[in-house]
């Protein structure tokens, strides 16, 4: 820093002086001086405090040499002190300017070398998820149906009991509703009863009352039963259901359209068997079963020893389902299936427990890209 009383104590002595080059010498004098300075400038504080010290406008140097020297100065050195004054001034404008920027370019330089990236680390792979099994044989199920020209549709998980079961023909006190043990919401006192669906069948009546025939939709979803969780049971899990119903529709469409559905989905070499069975909903209804697709039939632990494998539940829609929709039962005829997502996902994939759909372990997940 410039001693300042220093400057003006010899600023002041220059008044003795009494030639041009004396007055030159001095104001070179003051140029090293400045320069001197500058050199111990290393950061912007030092740079303001060497800046208000040389231009500050009180107690600058440059002003106090104006107010106190140039004024004061014999007027034949006048023209040549002001000259000087001048040139000094521009000089250490310029010199402040010049050092602030390479203040800045310092700082800027010392920034990048704090904050350099290795660009030769090796990287971090970040794990990528995929989608889960059900949701892989949801996408499975629903290719196949598209490209037979069916819809996909949503239904809601809270039914009320007339949807989860009358119009399904399935009364109160029928021994069907024992079968799927229900989970009743608990509502306040009044409230008409809701249920957690048991299956997606409900929404084959939510779409009847709301669409005339023809209707083709598979709809995917979760369903919830009171069953204790084990390796083939669980209290919530996954169903399509579908439903086509139109003017003309045959039990042989029916079948057709079961023996393609095995067929892409477990593969060509598949063999399809209908078995007598019962729903209240459907008639006649079935069992569709396939082949095992483990011994080809011959008979292994998977398929019991029978060659067959059960694969989910059909049949004609029952006529007294239509009259619950207002659908005329004498001018139109269809079908209905409910697969059971897991299920299929363990026939596929060879799965022996449906928990470990549900425990969500990444080191099952990861099996299934
Ligand atoms: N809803 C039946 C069940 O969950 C399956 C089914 C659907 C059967 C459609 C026939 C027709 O068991």
């Amino acid at each position: 820093m410039p001693e300042i009383a220093d400057i003006i104590r010899q600023t002041l002595a220059a008044l003795g002086v009494s030639t041009p080059a004396e007055v030159t010498a001095r104001f070179d004098a003051l140029r090293a001086e400045f320069e001197r300075d500058t050199t111990s400038a290393r950061d912007e504080a030092s740079w303001k405090s060497l800046r208000d010290a040389w231009l500050g406008r009180k107690s600058g140097v440059l002003n106090r040499i104006t107010e106190q020297w140039l004024k004061s100065a014999p007027p034949e050195l006048r023209p040549v002190v002001g000259r000087s004054l001048n040139e000094l001034r521009a000089h250490v404008e310029q010199g402040l300017e010049s050092l602030q920027r390479s203040i800045a370019a310092a700082a800027e330089k010392a920034a990048l070398a704090r904050e350099r990236v290795d660009l030769s680390l090796p990287g971090v792979i970040r794990p990528l998820g995929s989608r889960h099994l059900v949701r892989q044989t949801f996408e499975e199920i629903e290719r196949i149906f598209l490209s037979l020209g069916f819809t996909v549709v949503e239904g809601n998980e809270i039914e009320t009991p007339y949807y989860n079961f009358e119009a399904l023909n399935i009364p109160e006190h029928h021994p069907a509703r024992d079968t799927m043990d229900t989970f009743y919401l608990d509502l306040p006192p009044g409230s008409k009863p809701h249920l957690l669906r048991t299956h997606t069948s409900p929404m084959q009546v939510h779409t009847m009352e709301k669409q005339q025939p023809p209707v083709r939709i598979i709809v995917p979803g979760k369903v919830y039963r009171r069953d204790n969780p084990d390796a083939t049971h669980s209290y919530v899990f996954h169903q399509v259901e579908g439903l086509a119903v139109d003017t003309d529709v045959t039990f042989c469409e029916f079948k057709g359209t079961v023996e393609y559905f095995v067929r892409e989905f477990l593969g060509s070499a598949a063999k399809t068997r209908l078995r007598p069975s019962y729903f209240p909903f459907t008639e006649p209804s079935v069992e569709v079963d396939a082949s095992c697709f483990v011994c080809m039939g011959k008979g292994c632990r998977l398929c019991k020893f029978s060659g067959w494998i059960e694969l989910f539940g059909a049949g004609m829609v029952d006529p007294a389902v239509y009259g619950f929709v207002n659908y005329d039962a004498t001018r139109v005829s269809g079908y209905a299936f409910g697969l059971g997502v897991d299920r299929l996902s363990q026939l596929k994939y060879g799965i022996d427990d449906v928990q470990l759909f549900f425990q969500n372990d990444v080191r099952f997940l990861r099996q299934f890209p």
